[in-house]
């Protein structure tokens, strides 16, 4: 039986154990690490499961989930470095940081797996790209795929890519949110009121994500279904052709791929 310490017990962290526990791995085999008692005895409470220090985290657990905002991570890792041994598999879920950063610091040979997931894990719908650091063997990915596929889909990619998943399905859903805005605004417009708008929006955005996912359809074959000739969704999609939404959506997904790179090299320096 696999002993998983989730460092930082946030957003991220907590919905990791939450979904670790719904697909049933036992509470006495799930630890975390949190800086304020009151979280740390609430999260106990509501899931039945131990916080504790990071030096026992790091003795007790297999498999070390750092889950901390990246510019908390140099105390955390002065913390982990001397406790952690090199049988225990280190996982970071921390945005833009390399791998490499985690091997120079931690003990020579500590397999390390960086993960980019995204924030509908906490739905258990996450999408998580996972790449294998310089010690980390096929089944470090296999058991972090296995532990990151209870809380929604995976992928593995090379890490070189991973600025780039940062920017697709990292931020992915603040752009979804984004759209779904903006399209609520276009019904306030059209003299519907906010409430029924946003129902209107959310279960369009719900329905459509779904036959994309279980359709197996191409997202165009989906949307000309819905474009008949001299219809309303021409005309829509005419406008949006005509203020450049496409070539929007191109430059502000590699604007967020140079922002990730950047933010990377600025830890590369540390
Ligand atoms: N949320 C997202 O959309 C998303 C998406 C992809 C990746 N991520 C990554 O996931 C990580 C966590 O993000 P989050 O949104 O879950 O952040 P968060 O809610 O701020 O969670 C981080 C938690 O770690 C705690 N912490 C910080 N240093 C600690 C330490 N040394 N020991 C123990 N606990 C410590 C923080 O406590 P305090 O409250 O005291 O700071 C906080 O509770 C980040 O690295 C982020 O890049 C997040």
């Amino acid at each position: 039986m696999t002993t998983i310490a989730v460092l930082g017990a946030g957003k991220i962290g907590e919905a990791l154990l939450s979904g670790l526990l719904q697909a049933g791995r036992a509470p006495d085999r799930l630890l975390f690490t949190e800086r304020h008692p009151e979280r740390s005895a609430e999260l106990s409470r509501r899931y039945g499961i131990r916080g504790t220090d990071v030096a026992t985290a790091a003795a007790e657990a297999d498999v070390l989930v750092v889950a901390v905002k990246p510019q908390d991570i140099e105390p955390l890792l002065t913390e982990l470095a001397p406790a952690v041994g090199p049988g225990t598999l280190v996982v970071s879920l921390c945005a833009g940081l390399p791998t490499a950063l985690f091997e120079r610091r931690l003990p020579e040979g500590v397999p390390v797996v960086r993960v980019m997931p995204n924030t509908p894990m906490v739905v258990g719908e996450a999408m998580s790209a996972i790449s294998g650091g310089r010690h980390a063997g096929p089944e470090h990915l296999t058991l972090v795929a296995e532990l990151l596929g209870s809380v929604g889909k995976v992928v593995r990619v090379p890490e070189s890519q991973q600025d780039a998943v940062t920017a697709l399905s990292g931020s992915g859903p603040a752009y979804f949110f984004y759209l779904v805005e903006a399209m609520i605004d276009a019904g306030i417009l059209l003299g519907i009121p906010r409430a029924v708008a946003t129902d209107l929006i959310i279960q369009s955005a719900v329905g459509a994500a779904t036959m994309l996912r279980d359709s197996g359809e191409h997202p165009v074959t989906l949307r000309e279904a819905v474009t008949s000739p001299a219809g309303t969704t021409i005309m829509a999609v005419r406008e949006l052709e005509r203020h450049g939404v496409r070539a929007a959506l191109l430059a502000a997904i590699e604007a967020a791929r140079d922002r990730s790179e950047e933010l990377g090299r600025e830890h590369e320096r540390d």
